[in-house]
This record gives C-alpha cells, sequence and structure tokens, in this order.
C-alpha cells in the first residue's frame, strides 16, 4: 500500500523528535501531528485514562485521511496498542517494538539500559518485547519523571536538568549497560546531557527506530532529499495553545511552525 499521509501524536512535544526523524528521513510524507498538552503528563495516568485520551486523539488524526498512524508516545504505546488496534483499520505503528529490536541490535553484552515515565516502567512493555525477541538480554529500568516537565519548559542542555538525570541514572551506571532505551520521545533532546553521565553507553530514541521499523515493514523508501528539500507538509495541532508549546516545539524542530488549537 502506498502511503502518504501520517498522523502522529504525543501527550505534548516530545513526539515532535519523532516528526523530525521521520520528516528528514521520509521527506515527501504529510505529517499531522497532535500533541494533547491539554492532558500532559500522560506517564502518571491510569492504563484506562491514557487508553481513553489515545482514542480521542486518533480520531481526531482519521480526519485527515491518514494511511498510518504513528503512536510517538511510549506511555500511550504500553498500553492502548492493542486496543487502538481494534477499533480502527489502518496500520499503526507504536514505540516499544521498533525500539526494543533497535536496542537488540545494537547491544553487544545484552544489558540494556531503559528510562521512561512512570507508567512505561510499570507497565512491563519493553522488558516482554525484549525478553520475547531474546531471552538472555537483561534489562535495568528506572522511571525518570521529572523528565518530561523539564523539556516542556525547554531545559533541553541544562544543568538543572543534568543534576535530575544524574540522580535517576545512579542505579543504572553501576549494571555495564552498553545501551540506553530513551523510552520517551520527550528525552531524545536531552542526549547531550545523558552523554555526559553515561559517555560510553549508546542512546537508542524512539525516531530513530520508528524511522528503521517505516522501512523495513512498511517498504517506506528514503528519499535522497536533503532535509532543505522537505516537500510533505507539517500541520501542529495542541490542544492546549495557552502554553510555550510553540516556542519549545520550534527550538526541538528548528523550523517555525504554525500552531493549530483543537478542542477533543
Ligand atoms: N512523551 C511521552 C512518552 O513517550 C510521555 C510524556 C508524558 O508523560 O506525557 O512516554
Amino acid at each position: 500500500m502506498s502511503i502518504k499521509r501520517v498522523g502522529i501524536f504525543d501527550s505534548g512535544v516530545g513526539g515532535l523528535t519523532v516528526v523530525k526523524e521521520v520528516r528528514n528521513t521520509f521527506p515527501n510524507l504529510d505529517l499531522f501531528y497532535l500533541g494533547d498538552t491539554a492532558r500532559l503528563p500522560y506517564g502518571d495516568k491510569s492504563e484506562d485514562t491514557i487508553i481513553n485520551y489515545s482514542y480521542k486523539n486518533t480520531k481526531f488524526l482519521l480526519s485527515f485521511d491518514i494511511d498510518l498512524l504513528i503512536v510517538a508516545c511510549n506511555t500511550s504505546s504500553s498500553f492502548s496498542l492493542p486496543f487502538l488496534e481494534r477499533e480502527f483499520k489502518l496500520p499503526i505503528v507504536g514505540m516499544i517494538s521498533p525500539g526494543a529490536a533497535l536496542a537488540l541490535k545494537r547491544t553487544k553484552n545484552k544489558k540494556i539500559g531503559l528510562i521512561g515515565t512512570r507508567a512505561t516502567i510499570r507497565s512491563g512493555s519493553y522488558r516482554k518485547e525484549i525478553e520475547k525477541i531474546d531471552s538472555k538480554a537483561e534489562v535495568y529500568d528506572a522511571s525518570c519523571p521529572l523528565l518530561v516537565p523539564l523539556v516542556e519548559e525547554g531545559f533541553f542542555d541544562d544543568e538543572v536538568t543534568e543534576i535530575v538525570a544524574r540522580r535517576y541514572l545512579k542505579g543504572l551506571e553501576e549494571k555495564g549497560i552498553d545501551v540506553l532505551i530513551l523510552g520517551c520521545t520527550h528525552y531524545p533532546v536531552l542526549k547531550p546531557t545523558l552523554k555526559k553521565i553515561l559517555p560510553d553507553v549508546e542512546m537508542i530514541s524512539s525516531g530513530e527506530a520508528t524511522s528503521l521499523h517505516l522501512k523495513e515493514k512498511f517498504g517506506l523508501g528514503e528519499s535522497p532529499a536533503p532535509p532543505s528539500k522537505i516537500k510533505g507538509g507539517l500541520r501542529i495541532f495542541a490542544t492546549d495553545t495557552g502554553t510555550h508549546f510553540k516556542e519549545v516545539a520550534e527550538k526541538l524542530l528548528g523550523e517555525n511552525i504554525e500552531l493549530e488549537s483543537v478542542a477533543l
């Protein structure tokens, strides 16, 4: 099937790390992004609430006649994927299986670190997926609830973020991990900070994993055009535009955007 229009959602700006990667790799796609800022963060919510929000987000994005949905939120992917796949008849890509597969591809010693929201870690989604593919791999995880608000605040490479991240990563440092799954789409912008703490560990981001997955599973071809030649459109919606979403989104994407508001 030919994929031209892709819907992508997250609770806030985080999913734009996936948008950036997908847009650079497949510059001819038309992308429709929704940040559910009115209900952020998802990471502390219950399973039912996360599924309910994910359902509404998907319904909204379907109004753009999309060919494929990317759930660019690890928290939502951890809980709502089976439900969304039952309810909606279109291909849906979540973050967990591409991220787990890429981590296993890159690890040499099979000691995999994982950071994510409380809900993602609690769900055990990555652990289950990794064990399914390779039962010998060991997973060491840590939930990092304060990192999402720091990213939403635009504190990407900042001393406050570094102090918080050091505290969360303390337990992982001693485990000898050689890869770290950034199991939340907000985290890739923190790579420079995380690298200061774990310099020898390879970081696995949802955006890179998703692009690889789109190539391998959906046969999407990379366009030879450099990012400056992006032809596809990008519309960005938020359920609450009262925050400084636009500013942070522009910083993250490195381009000016027009932010549209939607009530769900
Ligand atoms: N970016 C989302 C994720 O990948 C979650 C952030 C939140 O807690 O809302 O899990």
